[in-house]
């Protein structure tokens, strides 16, 4: 099967880049499923039940996640009830989400989770406990894509490590910032340190550069603006073998397209 995964989509210029793309990519990529990281899809601050629902609509199969899931309290109630979504699996039970999502296509299937790195982030227990937990009391026939949303380039090589030969594909996500460092690990697990980010490139991360520069050199608090400039997609294309739950190649996009 073809995976199609996009880094964090951050506002409105990366929800028109998926959407305005999405078909082409698909048909390109011959691609099964399409997973895309959803924490900064409204406006940069969590989701919105319409910004998700408009992706859905639009081809994206299921979600991943991260810090900023619930940035927007309004959002409550749909995170707890859509099951398309995935909340980071190492965060405390009470937090609202669901904890894994299996895909189902054309006898087809893909289980995706998220997990959170402990390193420069907001508390979360321990990922290699949780997902050791986790991986026990799944139906291992299914394949699985974690996507490892953290800050520190070590700790996501070294989850990368911890699930080579469970998980199909290891993709981190968080920094914003494509790494050039793909690979098969030897277990037959699809390996980034992070897949980048999905908007407006000619920023701060996503954000007006401008507002983070005045923030940065006055220390004073200032409203945060999406970039609309340079925008790129950022993602990746997993192959996984459907009868080894193998991965057998991972390939960048870091495609510059206007919206
Ligand atoms: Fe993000
Ligand atoms: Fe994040």
């Amino acid at each position: 099967m073809r995976i199609l995964f996009f880094g964090d989509i951050f506002g409105k210029p990366g929800r028109q880049l998926v959407i305005g793309n999405l078909p082409a990519l698909i048909s390109k990529h011959k691609v099964d499923f399409v997973i895309a990281n959803c924490e900064n899809l409204a406006d940069g601050r969590g989701i919105t039940e319409k910004t998700l629902r408009q992706l859905i609509r639009f081809g994206v199969d299921g979600f991943t996640s991260g810090n900023h899931l619930w940035d927007r309290d309004e959002s409550f109630g749909y995170i707890a009830g859509e099951t398309k979504l995935t909340k980071p699996l190492n965060y405390p039970n009470k937090a609202l989400g669901n904890r894994s999502y299996i895909m189902q296509k054309e006898g087809l299937k893909l289980e995706i989770i998220t997990i959170c790195g402990q390193v420069y982030m907001p508390p979360a227990n321990s990922p290699f406990e949780a997902f050791d937990q986790f991986w026990e009391s799944r139906d291992q026939s299914i394949p699985l894509l974690v996507d490892f949303h953290a800050e520190s380039t070590a700790e996501k090589r070294a989850f990368g490590w911890f699930a080579e030969g469970r998980a199909g594909a290891v993709l981190g996500t968080h920094t914003h910032v494509q790494t050039a460092d793909e690979e098969i690990l030897p277990g037959g697990t699809a390996y980034i340190t992070d897949v980048g980010m999905t908007g407006g490139h000619d920023s701060v991360i996503g954000v007006k550069k401008n507002i983070i520069l005045q923030k940065m050199t006055t220390a004073m608090p200032i409203r945060y603006e999406t970039s609309s400039r340079g925008t790129r997609i950022n993602a990746v294309i997993v192959e996984i073998d459907e009868n080894t739950n193998k991965a057998t190649s991972i390939t960048r996009i870091n495609t510059a397209i206007e919206v």
